[in-house]
């Protein structure tokens, strides 16, 4: 089989490249590890950039979100008993964010892809990388027992943070930047109306906690836990007195509980690794970066990557131009680290990091500066609803 992509990961990542391609008549092959359902099946991320909503505009993707979505103005930070709003539209010349769930972005996108006739391998085992350094890449895998192999001229490793594409690297080739936060996010989605219309990041002395949704009646809502908590440790009914704890005493009083339709644990962690081009191999979005939930910024980023390789692709289909595809990596680089930047400070401005009550005070005094300073409130609020797209020449 032959085609011009071959796409590793049929996550929001992989999916999203290949509509954007077809649109333009590049052809793509989607080879992904688990079942269609399995991957819808994953509780993530809930909010989007207003750059990655076009994305998902221009990839025609985008009518459900704007009929279902809901557009935010404006965040909370909870912190020693006070609520400061951040005005994201104020503060940015009129940007705002979507809140629309990555499951239902998912969706959207597989359901765009058959309709446009795409080809995607789901159960794919054994999926390898090969012959990237050459002119003749390929992805081989097996299906039903049968090996398949996928002739392309270029291959994207969408395929995630424990994907093959990085792990088939030379060692020499890479260089990765690390950092393990010692607590997790536990994170529960119930069917019951948010706790307030806009989103509440709390910073409180028994930890960060998070007041998110996915619509009118379904909730999503995170604590900080320790990294040796199990998700059996936590009813709902620990989950919710937790929660209530850590919240603004209004906002506590007025929480509609109910019974958890998911609950898990995810760890916190940046990485980053470079260059995010190898040959003829390029990773995108989780492959190659993450960072820690605090600033929504995992699969906007991930976004952004697939919007520059898929600039830099049209430009080489279209006028013949390789020397084009040596700017992905530095393009996508530029705009991550400052992602991992304010996902890191958010995190470290939010979480308990310690028992030192300095470590408190520094928190408390870096909160209510930003809170107070307009170029603080400014600086909050054009890093959250997402920097400029870099520019490709
Ligand atoms: P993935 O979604 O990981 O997709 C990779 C795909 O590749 C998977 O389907 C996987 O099965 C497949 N795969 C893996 N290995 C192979 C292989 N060997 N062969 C073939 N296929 C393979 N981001 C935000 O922007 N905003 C948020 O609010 C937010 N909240 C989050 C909350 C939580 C609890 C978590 C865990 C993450 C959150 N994120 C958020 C991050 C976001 O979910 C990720 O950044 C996003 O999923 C990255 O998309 P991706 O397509 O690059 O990778
Ligand atoms: C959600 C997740 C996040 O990491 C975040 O910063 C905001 C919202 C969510 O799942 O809704």
């Amino acid at each position: 089989m032959k085609t011009q992509v071959a796409i590793i990961g049929a996550g929001p990542s992989g999916l999203l490249l290949g509509q954007l391609l077809q649109r333009e008549g590049i052809s793509s092959v989607i080879v992904e590890a688990k079942s269609a359902e399995y991957v819808l099946g994953r509780i993530r991320a809930g909010v989007l950039e207003q750059g990655s909503a076009d994305l998902l505009r221009e990839a025609g993707a985008g009518e459900r979100m704007d009929r279902e979505g809901h557009v935010h103005e404006g965040f909370s930070l909870a912190f020693a008993g006070r609520r400061e709003r951040i005005d994201l539209k104020a503060l940015t010349g009129g940007k705002t964010v979507m809140v629309y769930g990555q499951t239902e972005v998912t969706r959207d996108l597989m359901a765009a892809r058959e309709a446009a006739g795409g080809v995607t391998f789901y159960e794919a085992r054994d999926v390898k990388p090969e012959g990237f350094y050459g002119d003749t890449p390929r992805v081989s895998f097996l299906k039903d027992g049968e090996r398949v192999d996928i002739e392309c001229d270029y291959i994207a490793g969408c395929d995630g943070f424990h994907g093959v594409c990085r792990q088939s690297v030379p060692r020499e080739a890479i260089t990765c930047f690390e950092r393990v936060y010692p607590f997790g996010w536990l994170g529960i989605l119930s069917r019951t109306p948010p706790a307030a219309p806009e989103l509440i990041y709390a910073s409180h002395e028994r930890g960060f906690a998070l007041c998110s949704m996915r619509s009118d009646t379904l909730s999503r809502y995170y604590v900080q836990c320790s990294l040796d908590d199990r998700v059996d440790d936590w009813s709902d009914d620990r989950f919710w007195d937790e929660l209530r704890r850590r919240l603004p005493e209004d906002v506590a009083a007025s929480l509609t509980t109910g019974p958890s339709i998911e609950k898990s644990i995810a760890p916190l962690r940046s990485f980053v690794a470079e260059p995010m081009k190898f040959g003829r191999m390029f990773l995108v979005g989780d492959a190659a970066h993450i960072v820690p939930p605090t600033g929504a910024k995992g699969l906007n980023l991930a976004a952004s990557d697939v919007r520059t390789l898929h600039r830099v692709l049209s430009i080489r289909y279209r006028e013949g131009r390789e020397d084009i595809l040596e700017q992905y990596s530095p393009a996508c680089l530029r705009r991550i680290w400052k992602a991992e930047r304010f996902s890191w400070w958010m995190t470290s401005l939010l979480h308990r990091l310690d028992d030192d009550p300095f470590s408190r005070r520094m928190q408390l005094a870096d909160l209510d500066y930003f809170t107070h300073s307009a170029a603080g409130r400014t600086t909050i609020a054009e890093n959250y609803v997402g920097l400029p797209y870099e520019p490709i020449a």
